[in-house]
């Protein structure tokens, strides 16, 4: 087995240089293989200079996922920072406020606030309108012929669809695709770093989060915005920023992920054009295609949790207090639980992916990403014969996000 040192020379996860190509499974694949449970010393691009615990494996991943006590998504129990990123967060801006960087006791009780309204009986109250929404989209990017595909197709229907579950009036929804956009980016800044056009979207999109909180407050209609406005846990309502972070949480998880899962979904059929030919003769592919797209193009490739005492994982000794970041995307590409795992493969079944992470933390949204990727491909499938990638596809320098922001396509018309 290689030092950490050895291996950091060749993989550093936090160069996001090393993210810009795509995501960097040869390099997993090699972490499996030799350090599954690794300790990724600090480098240059560290933040905080502090190094932290790397998970590969499936099996791994899996156990710290579904024990939230010993790897907490907060953290700041036993240390000054914490959260699901690799770089600290302070205590109270998202650790601890925001849902997904809550630990039990509260954080199932205010998961339960929501999960209701995400529940399939509301999902297939909106089914309908998400169907003709789809239609619209692929049929104004097929009068276009050439279109960005990652803007005109795959970001429009999540957003759609996120601003009428949350309740943000259609017309603004542009505009928060472009703050969710800066935030999100890397572009321009290093982990743990600020930009300047990232803090102004993230103070554009505060601003406007409270005077819609407040709006619902006084207003309250059937949408996840007004639940955070009015709900209450143990008779007290949501702290302001519980609210102000539930909002910015799903903006974000429900917009960013889901148009990632759709853009890598259809990279793969550019590839394997005989695939697409199949799944539009079987409508019976298509559910096995999505957990495939899921598995394949892992749109969250890790989150971070804070060990909350001395453990073991691997055979590894963690001690409370260090950072220990699970990969979604490696773990679904892990051949100790995948067949092929590099082949894309629409009839893999079972298909036990950890696109949507496991544990108390499992996306609350994958219903909802679940349901818009099947009425889009149906859309596409039922109208799109052909299609071809007519320009370089622009990705997103993170290792957060598998994302792209740009994919020039043609489109041809069955
Ligand atoms: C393909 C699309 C999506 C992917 C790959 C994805 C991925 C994930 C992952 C990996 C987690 C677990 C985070 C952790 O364990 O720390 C998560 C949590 C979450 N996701 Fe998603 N997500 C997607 C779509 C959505 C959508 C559409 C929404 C909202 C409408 C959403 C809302 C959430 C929320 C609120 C959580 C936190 C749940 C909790 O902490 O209890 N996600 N998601």
């Amino acid at each position: 087995m290689r030092s950490s040192q050895q291996l950091v020379d060749i993989v550093d996860l936090t160069d996001l240089d090393r993210f810009v190509d795509g995501f960097p499974y040869g390099v997993f694949a090699r972490l499996r293989r030799e350090a599954p449970v690794w300790w990724h010393p600090p480098t240059e691009h560290t933040p905080g200079g502090e190094g932290f615990w790397v998970v590969t494996r499936y099996d791994d991943v899996v156990v710290a996922g579904n024990d939230g006590t010993t790897f907490s998504s907060d953290g700041t129990s036993v240390r000054e920072g914490g959260g699901t990123l690799i770089e600290d967060l302070p205590a109270g801006l998202a650790p601890g406020t925001m849902l997904n960087m809550t630990d039990a006791p509260r954080h199932p009780k205010f998961r339960k606030l929501f999960h209701g309204n995400v529940a399939p009986r509301i999902l297939r109250g909106i089914e309908d309108d998400l169907r003709e929404r789809s239609s619209r989209i692929v049929d104004a990017a097929l009068a276009k012929g050439e279109c960005d595909f990652l803007i005109d197709v795959a970001a429009e229907l999540p957003l759609q669809a996120v601003s009428q579950l949350l309740g943000v009036p259609q017309e603004d929804r542009h505009q928060l695709f472009a703050w969710a956009t800066a935030t999100l980016d890397y572009s321009d800044r290093d982990l743990g770093q600020a930009s300047e056009v990232s803090q102004r979207a993230a103070a554009e999109m505060y601003a406007y989060g409270a005077e819609l909180l407040e709006r619902k407050r006084l207003e309250p209609g059937d949408d996840l915005l007004s639940v955070a406005a009015t709900a209450t846990i143990d008779g007290e309502p949501l702290a302001p920023m519980e609210q102000q972070m539930m909002f910015s949480l799903m903006v974000a998880a429900g917009s960013e992920t889901t148009r990632n899962a759709i853009a890598g979904g259809i990279l793969a059929f550019v590839e394997r054009p005989d695939l697409w030919a199949d799944l539009a003769g079987d409508p019976e592919l298509l559910g096995p295609a999505i957990e495939e797209m899921l598995r394949w193009s892992s749109p969250t490739p890790y989150n971070r949790r804070t060990a909350t005492r001395d453990t073991e994982l691997g055979g590894v000794t963690i001690r409370s207090g260090e950072k220990v970041t699970l990969w979604w995307a490696s773990a679904n590409r892990d051949e100790a639980m995948f067949a092929e795992p590099d082949s894309f493969d629409i009839r893999r079944t079972p298909n036990p992916h950890v696109a949507f992470g496991r544990g108390p933390h499992f996306c609350l949204g994958a219903g909802l990403a679940r349901m818009e990727m099947r009425v889009l491909f149906e859309a596409l499938l039922a109208r799109v014969g052909s299609f071809e990638v007519t320009g370089p596809v622009d990705r997103v320098r993170s290792n957060k996000h598998t994302g792209i922001r740009h994919l020039p396509m043609r489109l041809e018309a069955r």
